[in-house]
Formats: structure tokens, C-alpha cells, sequence
């Protein structure tokens, strides 16, 4: 758990996003195990985002276990002619609790801009699902000392069509995913990611004021059992969104076990 200045208590979160790895089968036997060894874990919420032709088994063998489950992406409609999409409606009959809006794997070869990834954040929340909106800059913008600023721009347009006032706002999960860390080996440095995740809640306090207490904040970008809690431990960094890491059953348990 970790702590807000206005004395929201956050619970500590471990988000699986497994991207284009494991059929249903793999993904089944996964659970099958970790459902096990995590049986006593309730201080840290722990989400799986498998593909989604896994989401309707994973469902139903999640159902007497405390994890969770989340989609990797979504479309921003109820349904319509849109060939290869999911919708939320779809989703939220799955089981899915989560929604990763706007990684930067969709932004990068799959053109979701900022206005797309506003459009699937305020359909998440309207659907009932929790959006994990990621946030985060590339190498060169980084080079060029404009974290803050696409940081900025990427949440506040997330966040313009949405309406301050609804509680369920407060749920919604912010990960700080910096490009440059993802897949490469080479995390942030935790100082910076905390002094980032600082700015996010000062951006989402100013936003939607003491809601901002409530929500998580995760860091994300190689992540691995032996960093997790150099960045969990930061006051602003309530979890992680992990990608390679978490594809394997030990290492993933690991992970939750470093954050308790
Ligand atoms: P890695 O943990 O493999 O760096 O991926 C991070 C990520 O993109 C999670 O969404």
C-alpha cells in the first residue's frame, strides 16, 4: 500500500501485459499455476492482460482466484463495421476489469494518436472499465529534455473529453512507460521515473483535485524482480506495468512477492 498526502490509501499493483505472446492453451496453463502460489497475496493487485482469445477461458479460471484481468487495447465503440476490432461492451462481457489505453507498441506501429487514445479513454471509463492510460516519451524527445512536456500533452488531451466529476475517475490507472525502457533491458533510472510520476499526480491534481489521490501511478519498461522494488518503493509509484518479465510463472510471483 502506499500513501497520498490527502490520505488516500493506494493499493500496490502489478500489471502482466504479455503483448503478442502465449496461445490460450499457454496462457491457461500460466494461471493454472500462479493462481496457486498466489493464493495469500492481498496487499498487491495483481491484473494479467493476455491476448485476447484468451480472455473468455482465463475468465472463467480466474474466478476463484484474486487476479484479475485486463484487455491490451480496445476500440473506442459499442460495435460496428470495424473488421479485426473489440469492442468494450465486448470486453466488460468477458470478464475484463482493465484496459491498456495508448501503449506506445499501438501508438508506434498502429497509428493511435492522442485523440484516438482520447477517444478509447473516455469510452473505457463510460463502459465500466478501468483504463491503464500509458504516457511516456522516446529517445529522442528525452535527448531533447522534453519529458515533462509530452508527458503533459499526452495525459491532459487523454483526459479533455472526461468529466472531472465522476468518481469512477479516481480508479483509473496512469503508467509511465518511457520508450526508450521498453524491451530494451535498461529501466529508468528510479529517481527520474518517481520525479516523473511526481509531475503526473501534480498534473492530475490540478485536473480533478483531491480524486487525484486515488489513482495509481505505475512505472513500466524493464521491469524485473530484482528493480521492481526500487521503483515501488518511491512515494508517487504505486506498481508496475511489466512486460518480458512477466511471461514466466516464477518470475512473474517473484515480481508480486518483491512488491508486498
Ligand atoms: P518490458 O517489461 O518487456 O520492458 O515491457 C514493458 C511494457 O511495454 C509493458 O507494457
Amino acid at each position: 500500500m502506499t500513501g497520498g498526502t490527502a490520505g488516500a490509501v493506494r493499493q500496490s499493483m502489478v500489471i502482466a501485459n504479455w503483448k503478442m505472446y502465449k496461445t490460450a492453451a499457454e496462457a491457461e496453463m500460466f494461471v493454472e499455476r500462479v493462481k496457486e502460489e498466489v493464493k495469500a497475496v492481498k496487499e498487491v493487485e495483481m491484473v494479467i492482460c493476455p491476448p485476447f482469445i484468451a480472455l473468455e477461458s482465463l475468465s472463467r479460471l480466474m474466478g476463484d482466484s484474486n487476479l484479475l484481468l485486463g484487455a491490451q487495447n480496445m476500440h473506442w465503440e459499442k460495435e460496428g463495421a470495424y473488421t479485426g476490432e473489440i469492442s468494450p461492451l465486448m470486453l466488460k462481457e468477458s470478464g475484463v476489469k482493465y484496459a491498456i489505453i495508448g501503449h506506445s507498441e499501438r501508438r508506434r506501429y498502429f497509428g493511435e494518436n492522442d485523440a484516438i487514445v482520447a477517444q478509447k479513454f473516455s469510452a473505457a471509463l463510460s463502459f465500466g472499465l478501468i483504463p491503464v492510460l500509458c504516457v511516456g516519451e522516446n529517445q529522442q524527445q528525452r535527448s531533447a529534455g522534453e519529458t515533462e512536456k509530452v508527458v503533459q500533452e499526452q495525459l491532459l488531451t487523454a483526459l479533455k473529453e472526461v468529466d472531472e466529476n465522476r468518481d469512477i475517475l479516481g480508479k483509473m490507472v496512469l503508467a509511465y512507460e518511457p520508450v526508450w525502457a521498453i524491451g530494451s533491458g535498461t529501466a529508468a533510472y528510479p529517481e527520474d521515473a518517481a520525479s516523473v510520476a511526481t509531475f503526473i499526480r501534480s498534473l492530475l491534481q490540478e485536473r480533478l483535485g483531491d480524486l487525484s489521490q486515488q489513482v495509481r501511478i505505475l512505472y513500466g519498461g524493464s521491469v524485473k524482480p530484482e528493480n521492481i522494488r526500487d521503483f515501488t518503493s518511491r512515494e508517487n509509484i504505486d506498481g508496475a506495468l511489466v512486460g518480458g518479465s512477466s511471461l514466466k510463472e516464477t518470475v512473474f510471483v517473484q515480481l508480486v512477492q518483491a512488491v508486498r
